[in-house]
């Protein structure tokens, strides 16, 4: 495989739903980890902290999960711009895409829903990665964490490798901090990462995701 620059691995990354039945190798993954390290954070702080499954224990992992509900208090919510109609609408429309794509209606909500629970298996990744930090972290931290995790989708992208993030996997931290023996007093569980190999011909990992237009967002002054 030819080596790829920053602005590929950016336009290559997508978060992908339909992996290859493909195992990853340790090695790759400890390697992309290595070279994170050298993300940026607040301090050098480096806040993040996680544990990398794969094989037996992710199965088991998988299998303590399915048919649990979702724990009630939420780890932390995700759903923060709610009440803002223009970030909604980019909710709805990279939902109405990926749905449309696979065929699944507006209506259909069971078959939404079981896709939705796709996430208990990381959409069949052959490994996943769990991250968490302490509790008395704030906002800045938590970006230092979210820069960790953009630098390791796109470190996979350059190793061959494809991700999907999961904040979906945050509906279960209890169980997972106890299965991976994180302190649920002095730990929050941020989100997964599934790795693995994409699916080329799965639809769900073709969907068009639309991005604000660069000046909607930017403003430049001074040039
Ligand atoms: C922190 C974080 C958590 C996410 N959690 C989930 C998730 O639980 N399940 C999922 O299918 N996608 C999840 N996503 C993927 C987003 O839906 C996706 O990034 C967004 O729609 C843009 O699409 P793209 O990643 O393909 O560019 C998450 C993304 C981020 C950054």
């Amino acid at each position: 495989m030819g080596s790829m620059n920053v602005s590929e691995a950016v336009a290559s990354r997508r978060s992908i739903r339909a992996f290859l039945d493909k195992p990853v190798e340790l090695s790759v993954l400890r390697d992309i980890l290595d070279k994170a390290r050298y993300a940026p954070s607040g301090c050098n702080f480096q806040p993040w902290e996680a544990t990398v499954l794969a094989g037996e224990p992710l199965r088991e992992l998988r299998e303590k999960i399915r048919g649990v509900a979702p724990q009630d208090p939420k780890e932390y919510d995700f759903s923060a711009p709610e009440a803002s109609p223009p970030h909604l609408a980019r909710l709805h429309q990279v939902g109405a895409s990926m749905y449309t794509a696979m065929g699944i209606t507006r209506d259909d909500k069971a078959a939404r829903d079981t896709f939705t629970n796709a996430n208990i298996d990381s959409f069949g990744a052959p490994a996943v990665l769990l991250c968490y930090f302490p509790r008395f972290m704030k906002e800045p931290q938590w970006s230092d964490v979210g820069m960790w995790l953009q630098t390791i989708m796109l470190l996979a992208r350059e190793a061959g490798l494809d991700t999907c993030p999961q904040e979906f996997l945050s509906f279960y931290s209890r169980i997972i901090k106890e299965f991976i023996g994180v302190s649920d007093e002095t730990h929050i569980f941020f989100c997964g990462i599934a790795f693995g190999y994409r699916d080329p011909d799965a639809v769900v990992n073709q969907f068009e995701r639309e991005r604000v237009a660069l000046d909607d967002n930017i403003t430049f002054t001074g040039f």
